[in-house]
């Protein structure tokens, strides 16, 4: 199924500058990249996008860390999109994710791991609005 999903290159990859890096590796497996922004989030919006996290005990971290510098918010494109760039990710924890990922290849920690990506067809909508609703 053709579909669209949304990735974020986090803070931590940023300041690596792996941007290039990263988009090269979407690029080359395949995905179009159809939209893409880059910005700072305030709390408050960090705290909207990750809601779905909000009384998990990790909550306020991942909240000042998506807020610790900027990101690079993407739509991408392709069959499957939304396995795939799971696939592409690797595991949340970089520890368990398989070589060649991109959390693997960037990832320092469960905390500090490089990308976010949608994880269903529901999500994958509400998070491209977030970003790209205009
Ligand atoms: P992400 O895909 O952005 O979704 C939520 C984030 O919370 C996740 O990546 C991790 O960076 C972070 N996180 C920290 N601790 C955990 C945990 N125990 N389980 C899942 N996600 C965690």
């Amino acid at each position: 199924m053709y579909q669209k999903t949304l990735s974020i290159i986090k803070p931590d990859a940023v300041k690596k500058k792996a941007i290039g890096n990263i988009i090269n590796i979407f690029e080359t497996n395949g995905f179009t990249i159809s939209d893409i922004k880059m910005l700072k989030l305030s709390m408050e919006e960090a705290r909207e996008f990750y809601k779905e996290h909000a009384a998990r005990p990790f909550f306020n971290g991942l909240c000042e860390f998506m807020c610790s510098g900027p990101i690079v918010a993407m739509c991408l494109e392709g069959e499957g999109a939304i396995l795939k760039n799971r696939e592409v990710m690797g595991a949340t924890n970089p520890s368990e994710a398989e070589a060649g990922t991109i959390r693997k290849m960037y990832g320092d920690s469960i905390d500090n791991n490089a990308v976010h990506g949608s994880d269903s067809t529901e999500s994958a909508e509400r998070e491209l609005n977030f970003f790209f609703s205009n």
